[in-house]
């Protein structure tokens, strides 16, 4: 861990002891209290109740580590670059066990509404800037908060290279917000379904880390916790910026994650049936399982340089990109970051945001707007345009090692 300065270690682990402070119970203990979210408030409406920390998908991560250890992945790889649309066959030559299973797996659930993904995808291109904001650098942010999400990204093949990284897994999350989606020209069920196999590879390779302590990476409660950074807080954040919101949005967006949540191989019994359902579980799982690690710290340096490189020099500064992260997350997840506080942005950043929202949603008039808020405007175009463009130039592809070195 070379590059995480001795500073920033400094700064995430004086954080960890500031918890008692703020009242709150660290991680490590944190993560001993009971699951008690009921799976009537799934999907499914039912399921046996079982501790999501303990299960993970044992169909994918059986077939995948046998994918791996037959050497199969570069030719399997190799195969479905140009598998790229939602309604395209499978590629011909696929072993016959993977064929099988991604047959079953691209399936979308019986309880999938049609209807409801195509409002979906409207709300998704009306909202597109704040949900790729909220999910891109606010997603971003809380991930590297949560230590065992932050620890698996850090030691992956895909750590050593966060740009290419942040570029792959940006395809799904514009997969889901795209117009087609699911429709049978989109791609949103071609990446969640490999997701799902780079997931089972990354369960197999990461406990090859010499040393790993931290048992199978991406249990179910691991991916729930992930699934409430992108839209439970994209909601509950654009509820807080007063931006209205249609029941009928409401319910599709909530639909197109659960829908995606599935294809991904989280099972019915844990997806969320309601948006009340949503922010109970969140309010379960993340607390527990989010605090400050070192590589959350190194990770959030990598990503937030990024955000300051890729929109034209001059117009957005790191100090800027601090002060934003920090207004999307919040001070303890910022701090838990290592972000550092900016006295100049920081107030600039929280007085402005909320009145260009204000003024986009035809709430106030433009004069109102401080200037600001357009810096802020472009810096977060470019840098969705930024990783839209980078996003076409890679695929998602399973690995079969794990960070080099
Ligand atoms: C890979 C999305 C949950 C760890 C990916 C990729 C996507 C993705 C799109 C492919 C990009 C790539 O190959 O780099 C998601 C979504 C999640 C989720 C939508 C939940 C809803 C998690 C969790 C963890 C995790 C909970 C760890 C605790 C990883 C790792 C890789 C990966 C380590 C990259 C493997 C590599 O570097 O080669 N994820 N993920 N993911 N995911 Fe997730």
């Amino acid at each position: 861990m070379a590059e995480l300065s001795r500073r920033k270690i400094l700064i995430s682990g004086g954080t960890l002891g500031a918890l008692g402070a703020l009242g709150l119970t660290p991680p490590a203990e944190a993560s001993q209290t009971p699951w008690t979210w009921s799976a009537r408030g799934s999907v499914a409406g039912s399921g046996a109740g079982t501790d999501p920390r303990w299960v993970w998908d044992e169909e994918a991560d059986a077939l995948v580590a046998s994918l791996i250890d037959r050497g199969d992945v570069p030719e399997v790889n190799r195969l479905l670059w140009d598998w790229n649309r939602n309604d395209q066959p499978l590629p011909d030559g696929l072993p016959a066990d993977l064929r099988d299973f991604m047959e079953r797996a691209r399936r979308l659930p019986s309880w999938a509404d049609r209807g409801k993904l195509e409002t979906a995808a409207d709300f998704n291109k009306s909202r597109g800037l704040y949900l790729n904001l909220l999910n891109g650098v606010g997603g971003g942010m809380l991930s590297t908060a949560i230590p065992k999400e932050a620890r698996a990204v850090y030691y992956s093949k895909g750590g050593a290279d966060m740009e290419d990284r942040v570029a792959k897994t940006s395809i799904l999350g514009f997969a889901v917000g795209s117009l087609n989606a699911y429709r049978p020209d989109g791609s949103c069920v071609v990446e969640a379904v490999k997701t799902r196999l780079v997931h089972a590879a990354v369960r197999h390779l990461l406990r090859q880390v010499p040393h790993w302590p931290y048992g199978i990476p991406i249990s179910q409660e691991d991916m729930l916790v992930t699934w409430h950074t992108l839209p439970t807080f994209a909601m509950r954040k654009m509820l807080e910026w007063k931006v209205p919101i249609s029941s009928a949005d409401s319910a599709a967006y909530l639909h197109v994650w659960q829908v995606t949540a599935h294809v991904l191989g989280i099972k019915d019994e844990y997806i969320p049936s309601s948006w009340d359902e949503a922010y109970a579980q969140s309010d379960q799982v993340l607390p527990r399982n989010m605090g400050p690690t070192p590589e959350g710290v190194a990770l959030t340096d990598i990503l937030l340089d990024q955000l300051a490189e890729q929109t034209s020099p001059g117009s957005i500064s790191r100090p800027l990109c601090n002060a934003l992260a920090r207004y999307l997350v919040g001070d303890q997840v910022a701090d838990w970051d290592g972000i550092e506080r900016e006295p100049v942005w920081d107030p600039l950043i929280s007085s402005a945001w909320p009145k260009l929202v204000r003024f986009r949603e035809g709430l106030i008039p433009l004069p109102l707007v401080p200037q600001i808020a357009w810096v802020i405007d472009e810096a977060v175009r470019q840098y969705i345009m930024f990783f839209l463009t980078k996003g076409k130039e890679t695929k998602i592809e399973i690995p079969t090692t794990n960070r080099p070195g």
